[in-house]
């Protein structure tokens, strides 16, 4: 595997995989790697001819009061861990690079940006859609790999790949998840085993929307409230949204329609802020 720290080295180096008329499949991340994260690098791994994961803690999608500073860090690991996965690129990247001195563009996908995650995290999507466009110039890949976990990131990032004539396919994939059901997050490090407990709540009411909906339940406000009943049964717990939406284009939804609804959720146990969802 190579370990490549410029951007102009990455290009070069794709470059000649493209020249070989390799097909290339990319990975961005933020590190800490998990077996979610691996479970995208053996996908690509699979359907692909060459595969670069890039490392990089984007600093324009967190807010000022969130935690850039304590998000986890491990290179070396992540290095040794997907050297052992047979990737052929690993990318970091310094900020100074990524945004020089005087950086001025960003991406933005209008409404899809400012529900869920974008309505407590104002500018979080156009940070992650401007890192993720960048990266796509840089490694040109054919396919980009992204997990379900992250659901609306995976809709805004189909649409702006759409909008903007993009050469790159999206390719996403499930929610792996501890044998508990909690989904696997980097976030999940910074839990004490207490919290760890109290983080069942996310998965727990999930599955208990999907018990009243496979009982007849189609009124979104009497799933939400039984969501929140049982988040609210955690004193560590506290939640953020909890919302059924249309799964392309993340619009409310009154009603569970069948195959195109989003159950998506985010709660704070303490102070670390975790995601889940299901489709349903
Ligand atoms: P990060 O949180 O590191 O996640 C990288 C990729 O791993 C994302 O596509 C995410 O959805 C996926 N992932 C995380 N946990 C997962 C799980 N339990 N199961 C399956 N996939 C999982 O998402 C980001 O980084 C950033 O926003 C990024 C796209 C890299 C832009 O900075």
């Amino acid at each position: 595997m190579k370990r490549i720290q410029t951007i102009k080295e990455v290009k070069n180096e794709m470059c000649r995989y493209r020249s070989e008329g390799q097909v290339i499949g990319f990975v961005p991340t933020m590190g800490y790697l998990h077996e979610g994260h691996l479970s995208l690098v053996r996908e690509s791994i699979k359907q692909t001819d060459r595969t670069a994961v890039s490392v990089y803690v984007n600093p324009k999608q967190f807010g000022p009061d969130e935690d850039y500073l304590q998000y986890p860090r491990d290179i070396d690991r992540d290095a040794d861990v997907l050297e052992k996965e047979g990737v052929d690129v690993l990318f970091t990247c310094q900020d100074r690079e990524m945004y020089p001195k005087g950086y001025k563009t960003y991406v933005e996908v209008q409404d899809y940006q400012d529900v869920l995650c974008g309505a407590s995290r104002p500018g979080h999507f156009r940070g992650v859609c401007t890192v993720v466009l960048k990266l796509f110039q840089i490694i040109k890949p054919d396919i980009a790999f992204f997990g379900q976990k992250d659901a609306q990131q995976a809709v805004i990032l189909k649409k702006m790949v759409k909008d903007l004539n993009a050469e790159v396919k999206i390719s996403v994939h499930p929610i792996v998840r501890e044998k508990d059901g909690l989904a696997l997050s980097s976030r999940n490090a910074l839990l004490r085993p207490r919290q760890r407990k109290a983080a069942l709540c996310l998965y727990q009411s999930l599955q208990i929307a999907k018990q009243a909906i496979l009982k007849g339940q189609t009124d979104s406000l009497k799933i939400i409230h039984l969501m929140k009943e049982r988040i609210n049964k955690e004193k560590q717990a506290q939640w953020d949204y909890v919302e059924i939406v249309d799964k392309n284009n993340l619009e409310s939804l009154s009603k569970v329609i069948k195959g195109e609804t989003l159950i998506a959720l985010a709660v704070y146990i303490g102070q670390v802020r975790l995601i889940d969802n299901i489709i349903i």
